[in-house]
């Protein structure tokens, strides 16, 4: 068998993070096949690993002295049909976006409204990657994985993922315990349009109704129009989550600022506000400080505006957690990876 896993000495990670911090990994290894992941740890686990895909969730704040695995593998195959499903599966280092464009072109139906979300399909249950009233966790069936501590592979029913929003398994329990190799989604040839959020509804009607291009189109323009592009500007999409909190206090909040935008939450008796419009309405939307600034058209996104560090980036981070906290002591998250 030949491994051709290709591996990095003090690797740069300037363009292997979509923050474009410039900080360096000891080492750094691509996989591509089951077989050479394995290898990567024949000589037992490091102290310390992680998974590093598309970098997109990712702030690295210091040089990462371990080692970083990332895979390259690049496959998308239906695996077979039952009743409406038609079963893809996707290794984990196919962007998730060509998932997205390879599902349309064929008239597969359900992950359209992900559209051009940066990232690769592995890290898609990581967090739960979700927008326009759709997730990740809607479509995937299982989870193939590999669990180095015990060199076993291993698959997960989606009922074990313990799907949130932006939460999963991976995030905790199996925290540094796996790697997942590829993922299996559920997709269907029946159209089954969700336009229901903001403004999807209406940029699919200017192009024409709710056929899967037209959606997709619409979600790729209403993206572009708000998000910075990463290759231009640094960044990592939301930096902070929705914070889900009790319903008194959302509706306290709601006397005081009527427009102020609520969504229902998963648990009873919470609510989700929007983090962009606290931090918008607390002043921060647009904000710079030095090298780094809130982004003008979505203040959930911070920019790297060119040559920022990640302590920087944290530091406004800070700033405008205060900043919503003063004004209506609500705490926000981080929904990035701080490393
Ligand atoms: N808003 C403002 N000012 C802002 C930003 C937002 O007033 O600067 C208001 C909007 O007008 C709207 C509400 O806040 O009433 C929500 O905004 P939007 O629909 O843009 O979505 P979001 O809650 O800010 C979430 C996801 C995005 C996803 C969009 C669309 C999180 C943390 N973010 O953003 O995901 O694309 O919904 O579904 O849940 C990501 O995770 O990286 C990401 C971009």
């Amino acid at each position: 068998m030949r491994i051709m896993t290709k591996v990095f000495q003090h690797a740069d990670l300037s363009d292997r993070n979509s923050f474009h911090v410039k900080q360096y990994a000891a080492r750094l290894v691509e996989f591509e096949t089951t077989e050479e992941l394995r290898a990567v740890f024949a000589d037992g686990v490091p102290e310390r690993w992680t998974v590093l895909a598309g970098g997109n969730n990712m702030l690295f704040t210091r040089d990462y002295d371990g080692l970083l695995i990332t895979p390259v593998s690049q496959k998308i195959e239906i695996l077979g049909e039952q009743g409406d499903e038609v079963r893809v599966r996707a290794e984990a280092g196919v962007e998730w976006d060509d998932l997205v464009a390879w599902a349309v072109e064929r008239e597969l139906w359900g992950i359209e409204n992900l559209s051009l979300i940066p990232g690769k399909a592995g890290a898609a249950p990581v967090q739960n990657i979700g927008a326009y009233g759709r997730e990740a966790k809607d479509v995937i069936r299982r989870v193939e994985m590999y669990c180095p501590h015990s060199d076993t592979m291993l698959t997960l029913d989606a009922a074990h993922c313990e799907f949130g929003y932006r939460e999963s398994v991976f995030k905790h329990a199996l925290k540094g315990r796996a790697v997942i190799t590829a993922i299996e989604i559920g997709l269907s040839r029946t159209p089954q349009p969700h336009l229901g959020y903001g403004d999807v509804e209406r940029e699919v009607e200017a192009r024409g109704g709710a056929t899967l291009r037209n959606i997709r189109d619409a979600v790729i323009a209403i993206r572009r129009a708000k998000l910075p592009d990463t290759a231009e500007l640094g960044n990592a999409g939301s930096f902070f989550k929705n914070p889900v909190v009790d319903r008194s206090v959302a509706e306290q909040l709601q006397a005081r600022w009527p427009e102020m935008p609520l969504y229902p939450a998963a648990e009873a008796g919470k609510a989700k506000l929007a983090a962009g419009w606290l931090i918008d309405k607390a002043g921060m939307k647009g904000h710079r400080d030095g090298r780094v600034g809130v982004h003008e058209r979505q203040a959930l996104v911070l920019v790297n505006l060119g040559g920022a560090t990640g302590g920087e980036v944290i530091a406004l981070a800070r700033k405008v957690q205060a900043a919503v906290r003063d004004k209506f002591g609500v705490e926000i998250d981080t929904e990035v990876n701080i490393l």
